[in-house]
């Protein structure tokens, strides 16, 4: 499920994360990128264990991981939760996470695109790296690229076809129609889209980007307490022992595309 952005978007995992559950039928993991879902920067705990007892497995992250002081007292303990694996080496929290579904074990991995964003460690080298690691343990293997060049994206979806279950794009907040299953059986989707406002400009207020656009003074950004809603992910078939992917399906709720059970 992509980019949770602020109360909105909580609000939709809330609502239709069960839902979800209930109409695809189980064993199945849910997976949340929770780098927007306070007030558009960040997480804090309360949010990371409400995501938990919701229905997620594992939390991933991005950019915006340390945008909220108060992560830094909680993400050493948050075993669920994984932040980008190439950032300098060191700093808290983990680059690989594993969770369990039906006794199988499936490790997910979150890494940061370089073109366009803030400078860190080569994704690429550090994807090698981290799956080496990771191959030990188990087949089933996710990476939520959190990237803003959909070039960099199929760079590492070409890059890792084969290797992993899964290429997963984060960031840019619109929903790509690019899902497929790359030749070696990686399931991949440029940007799999946000999570929370519906009719605002990537889940922040429309009104203060377009001030920011037309006057080029600063503005600050915020998520609108109200409004219509979106969620946005995708559902991956994985075969549990080789870790293959077989089919990755969109999926959109809107009010122009409303949730059937
Ligand atoms: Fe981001």
């Amino acid at each position: 499920m992509g980019d949770v952005v602020g109360s909105p978007g909580r609000d939709m995992v809330q609502e239709y994360l069960p839902k979800l559950k209930t109409k695809y039928q189980p064993p199945h993991v849910t997976i949340i990128n929770g780098e927007n879902s306070a007030a558009g920067k960040g997480i804090n705990e309360k949010i990371y264990k409400n995501f938990l007892e919701w229905g997620a497995q594992a939390v991933t992250m991005g950019n915006h991981t340390w945008d909220k002081q108060e992560i830094f007292n909680f993400i050493d303990d948050a075993t669920y939760m994984v932040r980008p694996g190439n950032l300098p080496p060191n700093m808290p929290g983990r680059d690989i996470v594993y969770i369990k579904s039906n006794g199988i074990e499936i490790a997910v991995i979150n890494l940061l695109g370089r073109t366009f964003m803030q400078p860190v460690d080569d994704p690429f080298r550090k994807f090698d790296e981290l799956y080496k690691e990771a191959k030990k343990r188990t087949n089933i293997i996710f990476v939520d690229f959190h990237a803003e060049a959909t070039s960099e994206k199929q760079a590492l979806g070409w890059y890792t076809d084969g290797k992993v279950s899964a290429v997963i794009g984060t960031h840019t907040h619109v929903q790509t129609s690019d899902n497929r299953i790359l030749p070696n059986q990686t399931a991949y989707i440029s940007d799999v889209g946000m999570t929370g406002p519906y009719d605002e400009i990537l889940g922040m207020e429309k009104q203060a980007v377009l001030k920011k656009f037309l006057t080029g003074l600063p503005v600050r950004f915020e998520v609108p307490k109200s409004g219509r809603t979106q969620l946005s992910g995708v559902l991956i078939d994985i075969d549990a022992t080789t870790g293959k992917a077989s089919k990755i399906e969109r999926i959109q709720i809107n009010d122009d595309h409303p949730f059937f059970s």
